[in-house]
């Protein structure tokens, strides 16, 4: 059966080797995350100078510092002489430089070489020519965003661009002030699924009424199956009997300033291809930032954000917790009892999509156009 055959309903997906093929990954990971901004690091994480952290993008690890000047930095976590990695640490702080564990090449929070063995028998060899490689850093929402591209995409049109797409205007997401909410809680799922799997489970909400009791309970349109991201601007509105975004419906903490009136007792979400999906609600922010890891595992690091006097002043805030993160292993526990099927014979040539979730073919046109590929005919 070819996908020209399917009925007006159904769309095709993308073939089964897509999220199974380590060739496709490697692509992947040179067109997709190589190329575009990557959500990497809170910015509060790098609280002073010295303060670092180590993070995958795509094939490459990338440190992550602040400097003397208080200014986020990124270098490619590679020694300059003969290539040892830098840092083995997936975070940590240094006094004042980063020095090789190899020869002890030694570079400053500056990216420069500042000191080697012998170096002053060299004073030919450029403090900056053979000074850590930088990578381009953007700070947005609290979250440092780094492009590994040499001439990085427009952050403005493709980061940006995208929640404006989700939301109609940026200022819906900037009223909740993300930048300066605390973090109150952050888990990291380990998912033995492809990154698509997640992105695509998220994009839907055709399953919410089997697998989300809680979720419906609290956003009762969502067991209709059509997810908040199927409209542009559209937030979910909370049950009747719900006073807050919690897993038993409960009050929530204390809602953020910002929020607008038409804005307060919904519940937002947003994918920013690729790796990053956000939902807003009045009194807190669920941030997540997925790190493909290989072809059939993904890490997915997730902060929940609320007012800073409420982390601060050590408020419970374990019920909202509670309701995404039962979300969450409810959506990671459907993926990864998807990607095993994905390796089918059966799934050769895909699935099927229905019309609640055709807005998922788009998501994979853009991955057939990223890759330079086509949908088979
Ligand atoms: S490889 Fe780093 S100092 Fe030699
Ligand atoms: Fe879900």
């Amino acid at each position: 059966m070819t996908s020209t055959s399917l009925p007006d309903s159904l769309i095709a997906t993308l073939p089964g080797t897509s999220y199974t093929d380590p060739a496709i990954f490697a692509q992947e990971q040179e067109f997709i995350f190589e190329s575009m901004w990557f959500c990497a690091v809170r910015s509060s994480e790098l609280a002073k100078p010295g303060a670092f952290r180590t993070v995958d993008v795509g094939r490459e690890s990338i440190l992550v510092t602040r400097a003397r000047d208080n200014s986020i930095r990124a270098y490619f976590n590679v020694c300059r002489h003969r290539g040892a990695r830098l840092c083995t640490e997936e975070a940590g702080e240094v006094k004042r430089a980063f020095q090789c564990p190899y020869h002890a090449w030694t570079y400053g929070l500056d990216g420069k070489l500042v000191a080697a063995p012998n170096l002053t028998k060299m004073p030919d060899v450029g403090r900056t020519e053979y000074g850590l490689t930088p990578v381009a850093t953007r700070e947005w929402l609290g979250y440092v965003w780094i492009c590994l591209a040499e001439s990085p995409p427009s952050f403005d049109e493709d980061v940006i661009g995208e929640v404006v797409t989700r939301l109609g205007d940026a200022g819906a997401i900037e009223r909740y002030g993300i930048e300066s909410l605390s973090v109150g809680n952050r888990i990291t799922y380990d998912v033995k699924a492809n990154w698509k799997l997640i992105i695509e489970n998220f994009m839907e909400c055709y399953h919410c009424a089997t697998i989300h009791p809680e979720l419906t309970e609290v956003l009762p349109e969502f067991a209709d199956g059509f997810a908040a991201q199927y409209y542009v601007g559209h937030g979910a509105e909370f049950g009747e009997e719900v006073q807050g975004f919690t897993v038993d419906g409960s009050a929530g903490l204390d809602r953020i300033p910002g929020v607008a009136e038409d804005q307060d007792r919904r519940y937002y979400a947003i994918t920013v291809k690729p790796q990053v999906f956000i939902n807003l609600v009045p009194d807190h922010v669920i941030f997540h930032r997925m790190y493909p890891v290989a072809v059939d595992r993904t890490i997915v690091e997730c902060d929940w954000l609320y007012m800073p006097h409420v982390v601060d002043s050590g408020r419970d805030v374990s019920r909202s917790v509670e309701l995404f993160d039962r979300v969450n292993r409810q959506d990671f526990d459907a993926c990864e009892r998807t990607q095993p099927g994905m390796g089918s014979r059966m799934y050769a040539k895909g699935g099927v999509l229905v019309p609640s979730e055709h807005h998922i073919g788009a998501f994979h046109d853009w991955v057939h156009e990223r890759l330079g590929t086509h949908p088979p005919q």
